[in-house]
């Protein structure tokens, strides 16, 4: 869902590449299949578009790359839709920009996933991955990922989901980092790299654990 934005498409390009099938789903199927064209140009042919209706009806593993703004309104028309032990994987980041300042919403339940959680009925399990991989570099093809990504989420069960998919992706190492709280920090590392590439004047900072 969400996945004509830069975050998702890049995310569906690199999944493609990998040899995984999945759909790029929108609120609008001409806008699914103008993403997909896009993607089909980096060689990739096992994407397909799809409605975000079709997408809840259909995957067990759900990627949730709608605006941090949108994301519960999103979660709320399709909680009683997700299939049954459905896996959501929230990228959502809340960060809000006033006059080009990123800034830190607070969220009272601790982080953006944590909020999102606390809107699924206990069928649906939530993990949250892919916060701290920016789309400059998901969408580049031709850049090597060549980071860590960290996954966390209200069970193993579904960390695992999460890990074997998006593990089979070349350059990128899955690290699980446990529950959810866990996203407390991610959302707040993802603000640390769009500083960091403000300072450095590049768009491709991410992150890579020694010592492991
Ligand atoms: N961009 C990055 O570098 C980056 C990095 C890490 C995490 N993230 C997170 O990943 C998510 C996606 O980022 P993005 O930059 O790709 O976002 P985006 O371009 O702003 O939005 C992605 C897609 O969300 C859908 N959308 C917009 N408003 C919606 C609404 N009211 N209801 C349902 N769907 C809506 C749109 O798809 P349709 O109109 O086709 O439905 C849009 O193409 C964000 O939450 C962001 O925080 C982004």
């Amino acid at each position: 869902m969400g996945g004509t934005g830069p975050e998702g498409r890049g995310l569906a390009t690199r999944l493609g590449l990998a040899g995984i099938p999945a759909f790029v789903g929108s609120r609008e199927i001409d806008r699914a299949r103008e993403a997909v064209a896009k993607i089909r140009t980096a060689g990739v042919t096992i994407i397909e578009a799809a409605s975000n209706d079709e997408v809840a009806d259909r995957c067990d593993l759900v990627f949730l790359a709608v605006p941090f703004a949108r994301a519960a309104e999103v979660v709320d028309a399709y909680r009683d839709r997700f299939r049954t032990r459905a896996v959501v994987v929230d990228l959502t980041v809340p960060l809000a920009f006033v006059d080009g300042v990123p800034r830190f919403v607070e969220m009272p339940e601790g982080s953006a996933a944590e909020h999102l959680r606390a809107r699924l009925p206990a069928t649906v399990r939530l993990a949250a991955a892919l916060k701290t991989i920016p789309a400059s570099v998901l969408g580049r093809v031709e850049v090597a990922l060549d980071c860590d990504e960290f996954v966390c989420g209200d069970s193993p069960q579904a960390r695992a989901a999460v890990i074997d998919t998006l593990g089979r992706i070349p350059g990128l190492r899955l690290l699980d980092v446990g529950g959810l709280e866990a996203s407390r920090s991610l959302e707040r590392m993802t603000l640390l790299a769009v500083e960091i590439n403000k300072r450095y004047k590049i768009r491709t900072a991410r992150f890579r654990v020694v010592g492991l």
